[in-house]
């Protein structure tokens, strides 16, 4: 017989089936053994009745987390015990037969209240068991939903979903990179990308013209709550397009997903009300302004472009920095400045962060596509040429063949669905994710590796810490 998931089971009242899944709970009440049975589309009452000898026997040793197949017949439940509320609250399963496929040990943590209560490090430990709890289960499914919908959004607007390299070198994004050390060239290291930044811009090069990407970014920080060492981007990037037309097409998308996938939610202001950095930063304090009108409302989206960030900001060493990253064009105003490198702390990037609900979820730019501009900016941060060579050569040199201006942006997507399912960080909403300190617990990473690997890595351990 078929397996009939147990979403399906209200729609097959009289029928006899066989379902599979785990138990959620089971409970006695005399010679009735009641079973939940949870599998991914939901879960159900199944009642063991003495009269199917072997079953109800077997019911009686079951625990929770045991995996089974059951052929039951689908009952309707008498009226005043019909839960209106539930799923399959009119509906139970007299149980025919158990076929135990796994059995399970008591579960290390609980996994059907929402978690809250358990130590996050035992969560993480026992991720896999974690993830069994509905909420997470939601989360997680949620987040799938999101991705199916903006890569659907994205085709239609014409956008190319084109994966980049994660053995990579430096990307310039402005925090501490993770190395790998290279087998073949003893001494070498690639670098994981902090994002796909350099990539998007040569696709551009490449005359892609839309490119998108669900992109993992590594950035050795410590995390937080809105912070992972690794982590996923919805990454973008655009040729011949201005500011407006990113913003645009973003906002669109966001839109259109918080209307089909959480349309309880309601977007305070259509279109994002656009605050300069400079305002953001005297009447809120921060560049990522909580604009609700009502914090307390659970469902208020309140999202805000901020834009007109200064370019150049004085970094610890007294020297120029980037405040986004070194690719960003100045606004048009800004231009004869940055080519004279004069009024550098006046000149503007064409660059917008998306904020929601005081959090940055997105940030973007147009880049500056010809290499006498890139060029500027580097000198302005007194790169010398060496270093320019060595590290922006070949973007420079890509810019000399006939790169079209081009802009995008990437949404942090684990901040996004955080915010959208409610949540106070975003472990809750990353399948695998890694302590404040960096630590996978699950899988107890990072850890030692052989002598033998070393050796042939050319690595050796002077003394640890
Ligand atoms: P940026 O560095 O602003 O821009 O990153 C874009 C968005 O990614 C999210 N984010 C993070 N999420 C979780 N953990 C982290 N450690 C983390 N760091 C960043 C944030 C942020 O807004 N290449 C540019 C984008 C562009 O210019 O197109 C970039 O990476 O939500």
């Amino acid at each position: 017989m078929q397996r009939t998931y147990i979403g399906e089971l209200n729609k097959k009242v009289g029928e006899e089936v066989k379902i599979c899944g785990w138990v959620d709970v089971r409970r006695d009440h005399g010679k009735l053994i009641f079973i939940d049975l949870r599998d991914m589309s939901g879960k159900v009452q199944m009642v063991a009745l003495p009269n199917h000898k072997e079953a109800h026997t077997l019911a009686n040793t079951v625990r929770s987390e045991w995996v089974l197949e059951v052929s039951g017949k689908v009952n309707a439940r008498p009226e005043k015990m019909v839960n209106k509320d539930e799923l399959n609250g009119g509906v139970e399963i007299e149980v025919l037969s158990i076929n135990v496929l796994n059995e399970a040990i008591t579960p290390a943590i609980d996994v059907r209240s929402d978690g809250i209560e358990i130590g996050e490090d035992a969560r993480l430990k026992y991720r896999y068991l974690d993830l069994r709890r509905p909420r997470m289960q939601k989360n997680i499914r949620n987040r799938s939903k999101v991705m199916t919908l903006t890569r659907i959004l994205l085709e239609k607007e014409g956008f190319c979903e084109i994966e980049t390299p994660n053995l990579t070198k430096a990307t310039a994004e402005g925090s501490r990179d993770f190395i790998i050390p290279s087998r073949l060239e003893q001494g070498k290291f690639y670098v994981l990308p902090q994002s796909p930044q350099q990539y998007k811009q040569l696709l551009m090069a490449s005359g892609f013209e839309k490119y998108f990407q669900f992109a993992r970014c590594f950035r050795d920080e410590d995390s937080r709550g809105d912070r992972q060492p690794e982590f996923t981007q919805m990454d973008l990037e655009m040729s011949f397009a201005t500011e407006e037309d990113v913003m645009n097409v973003n906002e669109k998308i966001i839109i259109e997903i918080i209307n089909k996938l959480y349309p309880h939610k309601k977007i305070q202001e259509i279109p994002f009300p656009k605050i300069s950095y400079k305002e953001a930063m005297e009447k809120y304090g921060t560049d990522k302004p909580d604009i609700r009108k009502d914090k307390n409302d659970k469902d208020l989206l309140a999202f805000a472009w901020i834009v007109d960030f200064p370019m150049f900001e004085k970094a610890d060493n007294g020297k120029w920095t980037f405040t986004h990253n070194p690719f960003s064009a100045t606004k048009t105003e800004s231009f004869d400045d940055l080519m004279a490198k004069k009024n550098i702390e006046k000149i503007m990037a064409a660059q917008y962060d998306l904020a929601l609900n005081g959090n940055e979820m997105g940030g973007g730019s147009i880049r500056n596509h010809r290499p006498e501009a890139l060029r500027k900016v580097l000198e302005i941060m007194d790169f010398d040429d060496v270093k320019i060579e060595r590290e922006y050569g070949h973007m420079l040199k890509a810019f000399e063949t006939g790169t079209p201006p081009h802009g995008g942006i990437a949404w942090g997507l684990d901040r996004m669905i955080m915010i959208l399912e409610n949540e106070p960080n975003i472990r809750e909403v990353i399948a695998f994710a890694k302590t404040g300190e960096g630590r996978d617990l699950m899988m107890d990473a990072p850890t030692e590796v052989s002598t033998e690997q070393l050796r042939e890595l050319g690595i050796e351990i002077k003394k640890k810490k």
